[in-house]
């Protein structure tokens, strides 16, 4: 039953015919989303990328293709020749781009046929995500993932056009490569010609593009796919796509200077936000002292403060013995929530419990004085303190964490993100949901700078790179690195959009002498360094050139342009949070003979396929 194309050519996309003039012939070409009958007349409603266009099949205009458009099902193919119309006054649909027209069918060609499909092709329908993956193709044709990857689309070439504007090159680096130290798990690949001997897929191009930087490139940037094996979440993909880019001779203003542009030229463009700009900065500590976290969603206020000088005596040994051990209690006033029920109480512990909080104290101020199970413990002083640091008025409720800084910072800054959700102080604006003028406020940025260039790791008992080992000190704090090391700060920038980390950078030691000092800092042997990243030390000792750069989240960016919840909805083939794709059921096993040649045994007891 199906029609070839013969010689017809579309003449335009469906959603598009409101370009077209009243009284024109158009080919069109798509998949139809639904059939009415209305006795005499046939209504279809056609799709493609771009939108619908209805058309109209009448007996009177042509009574083969009338009837043959009583077989068409949802989903077959289309192809239609006929006349631009405008709909008769009372039918217009305004809820449609083209709903004022219809096309008046000359002539029909069914080019293919359709399964029924295991859902409905539209972006009400409610379908399970697993579903919505194993059949991706028939999910990729709703108009809102549509748009996304077309959104998707220009944001590469915003991108491309601003930094080849700008001198950067694009140049690719290899997929097949050595571990690179950005701290996930890798990806290995078994070397058939080596046995014994395994690729790591990138976790980014990290030492390829410091290595063009010495090779005197000056400005390279990539859009590339990076590799981590690590636990997925709605932000994390095993295989995800960075902005990379490196750039010589600059400091940490002009990486961020520059970015920031690409950032403002992207939103502009695809959105049509003006931001402002410098965006926001903030050192490390701050963020975490008044946000909790280092990606502090700064949308809303609600920030945590230190009360550790004013309960370190207390009565109440929670708050006492967390001050003796070194710890903190950080507290915040959630305003006006005073009347919150036990229920909710216990569900903010959960929160704070789940990142390692022992418990959730809590005040609430009423007319009649504090009512809290520790009230009783505080001295008259303490609640004055209390109160004048977090401005807690009647009818508000004060939480507090005490632990050590990491643990009460994160506890209570995620407690602090649970509670913005309750009390809906975050705007869901997003592009298409608002006029446009107004929609800045529901994007805020900020550079987060001034990392520790190291943390303690307690399970391995050694210093590690905040970011990773190549990146830069600042300079006042280089002596540190051997007398107080934690307090050295790094030249280390990363941009926070919404609480989420969209990107991430720094400016590299070029020194080989800042390099041996840091490295014997992580405990990494000379021999180890050499044999991990002998190569990117090597072309360091050839002149390497002042350099720095960054890497965005691709997907991260895009997704919360979109007002998308999950990066997978910008990304067309995405993994599952167990890291499968259920459309093609990879990773899948393979036969014996596969294994063989590449020198593999399987511990697990394998089948012979
Ligand atoms: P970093 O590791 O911070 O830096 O990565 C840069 C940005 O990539 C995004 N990202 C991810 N997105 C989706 N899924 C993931 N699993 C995932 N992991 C990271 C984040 C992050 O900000 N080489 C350095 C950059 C540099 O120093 O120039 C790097 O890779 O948005
Ligand atoms: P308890 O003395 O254990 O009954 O705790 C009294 C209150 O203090 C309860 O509301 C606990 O949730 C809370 N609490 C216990 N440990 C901590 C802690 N480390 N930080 C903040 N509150 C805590």
């Amino acid at each position: 039953m199906a029609e070839n194309l013969g010689d017809w050519k579309r003449s335009c996309y469906c959603g598009d015919v409101t370009g077209i003039n009243i009284g024109s012939e158009v080919i069109l070409m798509g998949w139809v989303q639904k059939r009415r009958d209305h006795g005499g007349l046939i209504f279809i409603d056609l799709r493609d990328r771009e939108g619908l266009a209805q058309i109209v099949f009448n007996p009177a205009a042509n009574e083969l293709s009338h009837k043959n458009a009583h077989h068409i099902r949802a989903e077959f193919v289309l192809a239609i020749k006929g006349i631009v119309s405008k709909r008769p006054a009372g039918t217009e649909n305004p809820a449609l781009k083209t709903g004022e027209l219809e096309i008046l069918v000359k002539e029909l060609k069914i080019l293919n046929e359709s399964e029924t499909p295991p859902f409905l092709i539209d972006d009400e329908t409610d379908v399970a995500e697993g579903v919505r993956l194993k059949y991706r193709y028939l999910d990729l044709r709703k108009p809102s993932l549509q748009k996304n990857l077309i959104l998707r689309h220009k944001v590469c070439k915003i991108t491309r056009d601003y930094l080849c504007e700008r001198h950067f090159l694009e140049i690719e680096t290899p997929i097949l490569t050595k571990s690179t130290p950005e701290g996930a798990r890798d990806y290995l690949v078994p070397s058939r010609l080596n046995p014994g001997h395994f690729f790591a897929l990138p976790q980014s191009p990290q030492l390829f593009k410091q290595i063009l930087m010495v090779s005197g490139f000056d400005r390279y940037f990539q859009i590339v796919r990076c590799f981590r094996d690590e636990d997925l979440r709605s932000d994390r993909q095993p295989e995800f796509t960075q902005i990379d880019a490196e750039m010589s001779f600059v400091d940490r203003e002009d990486v961020m200077g520059l970015m920031q542009g690409l950032i403002a030229e992207i939103f502009k463009n695809v959105a049509g936000i003006e931001l402002n700009l410098p965006f926001t900065r903030l050192a490390y500590a701050d963020a975490v002292g008044r946000y909790g976290l280092d990606n502090p969603d700064t949308r809303f206020g609600l920030e945590l403060k230190d009360i550790t000088a004013i309960v370190k005596d207390s009565g109440f040994k929670v708050f006492a013995d967390a001050a003796k051990k070194g710890g903190i209690v950080k507290a915040l006033n959630a305003k006006a929530c005073a009347e919150f029920s036990r229920k909710e109480l216990d569900e903010l512990t959960a929160v704070a419990n789940s990142y390692g909080a022992k418990g959730l104290a809590w005040v609430k101020i009423a007319e009649e004085g504090w009512q809290s199970p520790i009230a009783k413990f505080l001295t008259d002083a303490e609640k004055d303190g209390i109160t004048k640091i977090l401005d807690a008025k009647t009818g508000d409720l004060v939480l507090f964490v005490a632990d050590s800084p990491k643990i009460a910072n994160t506890a209570l800054g995620r407690v602090r993100l649970d509670l913005a959700k309750r009390l809906n102080l975050i705007s869901t604006l997003t592009p298409d949901r608002t006029n446009r003028g107004h929609q800045s406020s529901a994007f805020s940025f900020v550079w987060v700078t001034d990392f520790p260039l190291l943390e303690y790791d307690e399970e391995e008992k050694r210093f590690v790179a905040v970011h990773h080992p190549f990146t830069a000190p600042l300079d006042e704090d280089i002596e540190k690195l051997d007398t107080s090391p934690l307090e050295a700060r790094a030249k280390a920038y990363d941009l926070v959009l919404n609480g989420t980390e969209i990107g991430g950078g720094s400016i590299r030691i070029h020194r080989q002498d800042i390099q041996s000092m840091l490295f014997k800092r992580l405990g990494i042997s000379e021999e180890d360094a050499r044999q991990k990243f002998g190569f990117l030390l090597d072309a360091l000792s050839f002149g390497a050139p002042p350099h720095g750069g960054i890497a965005f989240g691709l997907d991260r960016l895009a997704a919360i342009i979109c007002g998308a919840e999950s990066i997978r909805d910008v990304i067309a083939f995405p993994k599952t949070q167990k890291a499968t794709c259920l459309m093609t059921d990879a990773p899948s096993p393979v036969d014996k003979k596969q294994l063989d040649e590449l020198h593999l045994r399987l511990k697990m007891q394998q089948k012979e396929v």
